[in-house]
């Protein structure tokens, strides 16, 4: 016991799984988190081949490992491959953590519990009352939906350039609109002019290529908050927003939050988040 790659072996491991994986931040988050709660654990990245996420995922639970986090482009392969959804996950379609119970993998989403915690309690925005306009309608928008849901806004506008998919993902969410006084409804971004929003949050990938959805000028209600999930970039989206007024946030609170809640379902420990934020901003 006194070879130190013998104790490295013994420590229960963790990692991100994606393609690509090798920008991801949630190894340096993770160390973080276990080095302020004194958990003794290892984080990697594990790149899996796009064709061999399933087999690449239970090769590193057979080896030995105790928990996943999976990014792009596996969220809804991760969903198909567990055996039980906990939480919101069924409803999102997209698993963002897999914890190992016993043989069995369940699938866990933290992604909209982790935008909710950034709003409401690192940016100081509660969501009770807020007329929502959301952009997107693939799984980052579905991870976002029940948990934005549950703290009643006033309603919900899902956006989507193609309408035929946004329209497909309202009808699915429909059985929460009694969460929202206002209902939840979709939208093309041509139908947007003349309406203002409270809240609105880029959940398309339109930032990845400096692009951004077609908004019209006067969007932002008096005070709005505009929040892209994408983060570490001045995105298009970001910048129209200041130029209109609003207050302007990209999604790294989002990353950490989503990071912190895996890591109590892991662990049973919940990290601090506000220093690991700033740490990442600086
Ligand atoms: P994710 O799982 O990250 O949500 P996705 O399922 O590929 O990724 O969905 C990407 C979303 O971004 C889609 O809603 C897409 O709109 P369409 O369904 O109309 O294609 C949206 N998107 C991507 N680029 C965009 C752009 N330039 N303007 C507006 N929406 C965009």
């Amino acid at each position: 016991m006194n070879d130190p790659s013998e104790r490295l072996t013994l420590k229960e491991q963790y990692a991100v799984i994606g393609n690509p994986v090798a920008h991801s931040q949630s190894p340096q988050i993770h160390a973080e988190f276990a080095r302020q709660t004194g958990q003794d654990m290892g984080y990697e990245r594990l790149l899996a081949p796009v064709d061999a996420f399933a087999a690449t995922a239970r090769q590193f639970f057979s080896a030995g490992g105790k928990g996943l986090n999976v990014t792009v482009p596996f969220k809804h392969e991760a969903w198909n491959m567990v055996v039980a959804h906990a939480g919101i996950a069924l409803d999102s379609e997209a698993v963002n953590t897999i914890e190992l119970v016993g043989n069995e993998l369940v699938g866990h989403n933290t992604d909209g519990i982790g935008l909710v915690t950034d709003l409401e309690r690192n940016l100081g925005c509660p969501i009770a009352g807020k007329r929502i306009l959301l952009m997107g309608a693939g799984g980052a928008t579905r991870g976002v939906m029940r948990p934005l849901l549950e703290k009643h806004p006033k309603l919900m506008v899902v956006a989507n350039r193609s309408l035929d998919k946004v329209i497909s993902l309202v009808s699915h969410f429909q059985k929460f609109k009694d969460l929202t006084p206002g209902g939840i409804s979709a939208s093309p971004y041509s139908d947007l002019a003349g309406a203002q929003f409270d809240l609105v949050i880029n959940a398309t990938s339109a930032g990845l290529s400096g692009q951004m959805p077609p908004l019209p000028e006067g969007i932002f209600a008096p005070g709005a908050l505009a929040y892209d999930m994408v983060y570490g970039r001045d995105t298009p989206f970001l910048r129209f927003a200041h130029k209109n007024g609003a207050h302007a946030v990209d999604g790294l609170g989002m990353l950490v939050e989503q990071a912190a809640e895996s890591f109590f379902i892991w662990r049973g420990v919940r990290p601090l988040t506000a220093p690991v934020i700033k740490k990442l901003r600086s």
